[in-house]
């Protein structure tokens, strides 16, 4: 992490619904004795990146050719997963994996979709980004073909990969990587700039096949090959769908939006569509400084303030300055028409942004579709339960900022098999989505918890004094306000979730919170609580940490296991320290040098091997080791024990807090699989269905590159993959790699 303004941990939530222990918060001094202080020495014990991993060899693209038939034999009785040797942390520029493995680049930043455009310069000349790859690489989700060019659910060699491109790598305004100069960093920005700096945000679908060989390449050529940028028609559908919080001067009806942005962690529907979530979109937007005072001061005021938008908040690219044309003007949310329903101006924009996104991933002439019912917030990942004959159907949704929540829709209707694979998809998205119930997770303490509903319906919620609901478009435009009035849980920063396809539990990672302590110095600092316990003092080199910066991973068993159950029982499945940490403390599920990790962030339960993969989005153990992907076979809610926590106040007075720890894993449940390249984050995983491709994001290598440092190669803190022998350059991409076990097998064994 670098001292750049960090868009990524927005922290709003000043709402005064109870923290775990808010009367004796609201007793705590100055000042608390710090517990678990990690020694400096495990920072040494670490190497840089031999050992049992191996740098994988890089096989440049190639043309795609033609689909192979015959997939390999089934795994064999002597598999035994997770028997490769863990790979050792690391600091070296490219991706590490286990002895037996082989991983090739397959899809970069800039990477042609479409038969015309160029090859991809990456010297800052290049244009066109909506037909090439974006950037940032995260979520993704994989949709087999079949010969017939069709859905199929049990193609092995022939997809399409659904991708997130979340972001872009920037310093001060400009995505310095995308231009040739590294482009402008004061106001106003170039037009040029902007249109290419948009353009490698939002999603692509893409191609990919796997050859005779067993070797895996994107078509280049292939007609469904699609990007979807910030600036392309998308439905608005579900509750607030021409709603008055809707209209715009691009929608006077409020039934359509513009892009979608910001695009984190992926679902994927029981009914074969692709989702995405929209996370730190807020960001992008500018708002004036008297911009309360033209409003005045209305309910839009404190929604605007509660996702991050006061009044004079300058937004991250500066793109409202491109020019006169509408596309640039609509990233300024000020009020400046004069009309009474914002139909002039775009001081209703930003509530366009933040939904969860459906796409027809086979069929690109279909728009996307925002399921507003699902919750306006800092989107990651959405985890189905399994799907039931005659139950509601559920999905569950992090918000990822410091304090904030995480949330579950259930579906008015009940799953019929024959909505398994339709024949209008998004319709069937609109039968599951956009009627149901949206709830909000407040965990108790001993493993207790409930779903707290989002609606009128909840006195809590209609009775709110912060914030008057007009009604459910009301509510799930605002969902972190209704969240606020129900009392919800506020968490570590929610990131990913996924659903245990073993049991249908649902894990979720908390990826790490500076915001906790156990004597709050302001109204943003919280006392620990029983599923957010932690608060210790972590060392980077000689500067402290402190709050959970190590973060942890929850998991829930909705009770009956019944997914519209409102209430759940809980545990922690694992917390994140360094191997060396005090194990009373901060290494709380006691981690081993081959199983100690920092920020998790990703999370994908692999439906082939039923490994849960972990993935790591970290600034705290960075010193260290790069970003991370673990796999693990883990147990069930409550096969650990209940633990107490004594921590020390100034004034020699104790606080203490009971959380619910898993049972520890050994060598044999979990261990680090892969290691990334300097300065990415390991992000988004998705599998062949036979388990023996998988496809994993690197996302923004040589991150702290700075912009004065663009004409000389030498100074980027990453050349990967170029330093790999992929592509032109050595400017640093985010890019899918794809993994395979050398001996046919499956990949985690
Ligand atoms: Fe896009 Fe919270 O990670
Ligand atoms: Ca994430
Ligand atoms: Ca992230």
């Amino acid at each position: 992490m670098s001292d750049r303004i960090d868009f990524n941990d927005e922290d709003s939530n000043r709402s005064a619904n109870p923290t775990f222990d808010s009367v004796l918060t609201s007793r705590l001094n100055r000042r608390g004795l710090l517990l678990g202080g990690v020694g400096s020495a495990v920072l040494t014990a670490c190497g840089g990146g031999s050992g049992g991993g191996v740098a994988f060899p890089i096989i440049p693209p190639a043309p795609a050719p033609a689909p192979a038939p015959a997939p390999g034999p089934a795994p064999g009785p002597t598999e035994k997963l997770l028997g490769f040797g863990a790979v050792p942390k690391s600091l070296a520029d490219s991706v590490l994996i286990p002895a037996g493995y082989s991983a090739s680049v397959l899809y970069a930043l800039g990477d042609p979709l479409t038969g015309a455009t160029p090859a991809y310069a990456n010297d800052g000349t290049d244009t066109g980004f909506e037909n090439r790859g974006g950037d940032h690489h995260d979520g993704m989700e994989w949709f087999g073909l079949g010969a017939d060019g069709k859905r199929s659910d049990s193609s092995i060699d022939r997809g399409l990969l659904a991708v997130n491109h979340e972001a872009t790598t920037d310093e001060t305004l400009s995505s310095f990587f995308l231009h040739a100069n590294g482009g402008t960093t004061t106001l106003p920005r170039p037009a040029a700039e902007v249109d290419k700096e948009t353009a490698v945000h939002g999603i692509a679908v893409l191609e990919v096949r796997k050859d005779g060989a067993g070797k895996w390449s994107y078509v280049k050529d292939s007609a469904f090959n699609r990007r979807v940028t910030p600036l392309t028609e998308i439905d608005i559908a579900g509750p607030a769908k021409g709603d008055a919080l809707m209209k715009t001067k691009y929608s006077p009806t409020g039934v359509k939006t513009r892009g979608t942005l910001n695009n984190c962690g992926t679902g994927k529907t029981p009914w074969g569509t692709f989702l995405t979530g929209e996370e730190n979109w807020f960001g992008y937007f500018t708002r004036a400084a008297g911009d309360d005072a033209a409003r005045s001061n209305d309910k839009s005021v404190t929604s605007l303030k509660r996702y991050g938008r006061a009044a004079g908040a300058t937004s991250r690219h500066g793109w409202e300055t491109g020019g006169a044309d509408d596309k640039y003007q609509r990233w300024n949310i000020s009020k400046t028409g004069a009309s009474v329903d914002g139909t002039d101006d775009y001081r209703n924009e930003m509530n366009g942004m933040g939904f969860v996104v459906e796409f027809d991933p086979y069929n690109k002439s279909k728009l996307g579709v925002k399921r507003t019912a699902l919750g306006r917030y800092a989107h990651e990942s959405i985890a189905f339960s399994k799907p039931v004959a005659g139950q509601k159907v559920a999905c569950y949704m992090g918000d990822d900022a410091r304090n904030e929540y995480f949330y579950k829709f259930v579906s008015d209707a009940v799953w019929s098999e024959a909505d398994a694979n339709p024949s209008d998809p998004l319709a069937t998205g609109a039968k599951y989505l956009d009627q149901g119930t949206l709830y909000v997770a407040r965990f108790d303490a001993d493993g207790a918890g409930t779903w707290q509903e989002l609606s009128l319906s909840n006195p809590a919620v209609a009775g709110f004094a912060g914030y008057s609901f007009a009604n459910q478009a009301d509510v799930v435009v605002n969902a972190r306000l209704a969240a606020d009035a129900a009392g919800a849980t506020k968490m570590d920063r929610p990131e990913w979730c996924a659903t245990n396809p073993a049991n249908g539990e649902v894990y979720l990672t908390l990826t790490n919170n500076s915001n906790r302590r156990i004597e709050p110095a302001s109204s943003s600092q919280l006392v620990p609580d029983p599923a957010n316990p932690r608060v210790y003092t972590d060392f980077k080199g000689t500067t402290a940490q402190s709050g959970n910066p190590n973060g942890h991973i929850l998991r829930m068993a909705d009770a009956g296991g019944n997914p519209a159950s409102t209430s759940f029982r809980w545990d922690v499945y694992a917390f994140g320290a360094e191997s060396g940490a005090n194990a009373d403390t901060v290494n709380l599920s006691k981690l081993t040098a081959d199983q100690d990790f920092s920020s998790p962030d990703g999370l994908v339960f692999s439906r082939s091997t039923g490994i849960c993969w972990i993935q790591t989005d970290d600034g705290a153990y960075t010193d260290v080791t790069n970003c991370m992907m673990l796999a693990a076979l883990p147990g069930q809610v409550g096969d650990g024990a209940k633990k107490t926590l004594t921590y020390q106040r100034a004034d020699s007075t104790q606080y203490t807090v009971d959380t619910m720890i898993g049972k520890q894993p050994t060598a044999d449940t979990l261990k680090r699989f892969l290691v990334g390249p300097s300065g990415c984050e390991l992000t988004g995983l998705c599998e062949t269905p036979d388990g023996k491709a998988i496809f994993v994001n690197i996302q923004h290598p040589g991150e702290s590159t700075k912009q004065a440092d663009l004409a000389d190669p030498s100074k980027y803190t990453s050349q990967w993959p170029s330093n790999a022998g992929y592509g032109a350059g050595k400017r640093p991409r985010s890019a899918t790699i794809v993994i395979t076990k050398d001996d046919g097998g499956r990949v985690g064994s």
